[in-house]
C-alpha cells in the first residue's frame, strides 16, 4: 500500500479526526498523522500534548504513525517521501480553503496528490473550536471527543 500523510493543527484532534484516520489507514499504509507546529494559530495544546493526545487515540490502529512538521507540508512531503496527502472535508464551508491549500500545494510540488475525505455524517459538524468553545463555557463535550481528551481540556481550562 502506499504512504500518506494527514496533516492537521489537531488542537485537540476529534471523533471527526478518527474517522477519516481509521478509514484512511485501510487504503493507506503507513498513514502519517502529522501535527503541524502552527504557532501563528496560537494552539490551546503544544505539539507535544496534540501528539500525545493522537498517539493515545491511534494505538489500536494498525499502520498509523504520529509525527510533526514545521515549514511548508510539501516540504516535509518531499523530505520523507510522501506523495498523498489526505484531508477531511466536512461541509460546503470547508471547501474554499482546501480548494486553495490542494492547488497551490500541487503547484509548487507537483508530486504531491491530495486527496479528500467525508467523515461519516455522524461527525460532519464537528470542529476543534467549537468542541473548545464547549469545554472552556463548561458544557458536555464527551460524544464529540475521546475520554482522554475531554480530560485534557477539562485540565486545561481549570489551569487558566
Ligand atoms: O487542521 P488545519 O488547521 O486545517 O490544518 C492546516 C494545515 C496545518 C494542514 C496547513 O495549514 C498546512 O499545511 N500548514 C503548513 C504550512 C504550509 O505548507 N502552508 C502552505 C499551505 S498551501
Amino acid at each position: 500500500m502506499k504512504k500518506a500523510i494527514y496533516p492537521g493543527s489537531f488542537d485537540p484532534l476529534t471523533f471527526g479526526h478518527l474517522d477519516v484516520i481509521r478509514r484512511a489507514s485501510k487504503i493507506f499504509n503507513p498513514l502519517l498523522v502529522a501535527v503541524a507546529q502552527n504557532e501563528e494559530k496560537h494552539p490551546l495544546f503544544s505539539l507535544e500534548e496534540r501528539q500525545e493526545m493522537l498517539k493515545e487515540a491511534v494505538q489500536d490502529i494498525q499502520g498509523v504513525e504520529v509525527s510533526s512538521f514545521t515549514g511548508l507540508l510539501v516540504e516535509y512531503c518531499s523530505t520523507n517521501k510522501i506523495g498523498v496527502v489526505i484531508r477531511g472535508l466536512r461541509a460546503i464551508s470547508d471547501f474554499e480553503f482546501e480548494f486553495q491549500m490542494a492547488l497551490t500545494n500541487k503547484k509548487i510540488c507537483d508530486s504531491v496528490e491530495t486527496i479528500f475525505m467525508m467523515p461519516n455524517e455522524t461527525y460532519s459538524y464537528l470542529s476543534s473550536r467549537i468542541i473548545k468553545e464547549i469545554s472552556k463555557m463548561g458544557g458536555d463535550i464527551s460524544s464529540f471527543v475521546p475520554t482522554h481528551v475531554t480530560k485534557r481540556l477539562h485540565q486545561k481550562f481549570k489551569n487558566r
